[in-house]
């Protein structure tokens, strides 16, 4: 049997009502910031990637499903959203239509990671990008947002994590000053943190090896050489966030995996879904609509992980759905009448009634262990000598009330139904 490709994920019907519960979850809450959603195409150039995440960047440098097409254009599935809209945003100059373009997504991610709970190769994020203000009200916003779609999850294990990474000029001297501190321990470096002093030097706070991490944690600090502006900014954040009530801590560590921001980076990571805590991350990219060819434009975005969310809600226990059921299960007593019983049904549907029956030429007895399993809402009993004059037995499965309609006065009845 061929199965499904490692990494990869079927989401089973028993999977839906979660899915669809946080999808509703995640839209409503977009809808009331007033975010459009945006749709881009599952592959893009690779140009728009490596060009906008970074080349030194783990995502590019080893993670991304690139290959080239009979055209000999080398394409790649995405593997984040962010520089696919940035796309989208200036090959349609929606910047044109208006100043400040607010834009969330739903969408499949393409990432050759190595598996592991709550880590995919195909994976899910929504996410949201402002793209047209500095205003760091709108980074603010970002992380309000994905707070209250997690708070919203009754998700309660939750650490909102934020730094700010300066402008670029800022980068560039204390890139200076950390080259500088790490001159002389750049032996004791894992073989890829000193390929990263001399090509991205940033990235050596992204390594998980403990060597590095014991040298790095006393390195000078970022947060520590910010420039005024992004100072000022960063303290709109922290205000904003307090005045919301969302707990933060600052951590100086957080230069996350993709080179395109600047000023405010932030992560909220999950203490319930083991090794790969963060929930959702993102941050200000005052840089990138430029980087891929646009006009110099500001902008701030996050995106969070479905498959992740859904674990740590899993976990917590955190959110149930009802189990789903249907309006109306057709029982057959005779089986002659299962030419009428499939129309009656179409009749019903009609009607905007869910509807089921069985098409196995099953007992009366399985037919009502079927209708049980599927929780039918109502039972009708269609044959014998009721059938004959005409009528037929409904059971309220609630209540376990049953009554006797005449089978012309099923409009009243559906009509009875609709309005509960
Ligand atoms: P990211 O941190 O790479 O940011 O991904 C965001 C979230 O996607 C992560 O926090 C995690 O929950 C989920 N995620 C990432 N990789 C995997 C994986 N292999 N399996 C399961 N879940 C995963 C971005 O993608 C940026 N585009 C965020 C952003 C938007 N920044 C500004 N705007």
């Amino acid at each position: 049997m061929i199965k499904a490709v490692t990494g990869t994920k079927d989401i089973l019907p028993a999977d839906i009502p979660r899915w669809k519960y946080l999808e509703e979850t995640v839209e409503r809450v977009f809808k009331n910031f007033n975010y459009k959603e945006i749709r881009t195409p599952i592959f893009e150039e690779t140009a728009i990637f490596a060009r906008g995440i970074g080349e030194e960047t783990d995502i590019v440098g080893k993670e991304m499903y690139t290959f080239t097409d009979r055209s000999d254009t080398s394409l790649t599935l995405k593997p984040e959203m962010t520089a696919a809209v940035v796309r989208a945003y200036n090959e349609h100059a929606l910047g044109a239509q208006q100043p400040l373009v607010k834009l969330f997504y739903l969408s499949p991610m393409f990432r050759q990671e190595r598996p592991q709970a709550g880590r995919f190769r195909q994976f899910h994020q929504f996410g949201a990008e402002a793209i047209g203000s500095k205003s760091p009200l709108l980074d603010a916003e970002m992380i309000q947002m994905s707070y209250e779609i997690l708070k919203s999850l009754e998700l309660k294990n939750l650490t909102v994590k934020i730094n700010s990474l300066g402008t670029p000029e800022t980068r560039e001297n204390y890139k200076k000053l950390l080259k500088i501190f790490l001159e002389d321990k750049k032996n004791k470096l894992s073989e890829d943190s000193r390929r990263r002093f001399e090509t991205n030097i940033l990235r050596i706070f992204d390594s998980k090896v403990e060597s590095d991490q014991k040298i790095i944690k006393d390195a000078p600090k970022l947060i520590d050489h910010l420039d005024d502006e992004s100072k000022k900014d960063f303290e709109v954040v922290k205000d904003q966030l307090k005045k919301s009530g969302i707990p933060f801590v600052i951590d100086s560590a957080l230069v996350r995996g993709l080179d395109y921001y600047t000023k405010l980076t932030f992560e909220i990571d999950s203490g319930s879904v083991g090794a790969q805590t963060a929930l959702c991350g993102g941050g200000r990219y005052d840089l990138l609509i430029e980087t891929l060819g646009g006009k110099p434009t500001p902008a701030t975005g996050f995106a969070a992980g479905i498959e992740r969310i859904l674990l740590a809600c899993e976990n917590e226990k955190s959110f149930s759905i009802p189990e789903p059921s249907i309006d109306v299960y057709l029982i057959r007593i005779d089986n002659e009448l299962e030419s009428f019983v499939s129309e009656l049904a179409g009749k019903l549907r009609k009607e905007n009634l869910s509807v089921d029956f069985d098409y196995l030429q099953r007992s009366v007895k399985a037919q009502m262990r079927e209708a049980n399993k599927m929780k039918a809402k109502y039972v009708f009993f269609i044959g014998g000598d009721e059938y004959k004059a005409g009528m037929m037995n409904i059971k309220n499965m609630s209540t376990g009330e049953e009554e006797k309609i005449s089978l012309e006065s099923i409009r009243e009845f559906v009509a009875k139904i609709n309005q509960r």
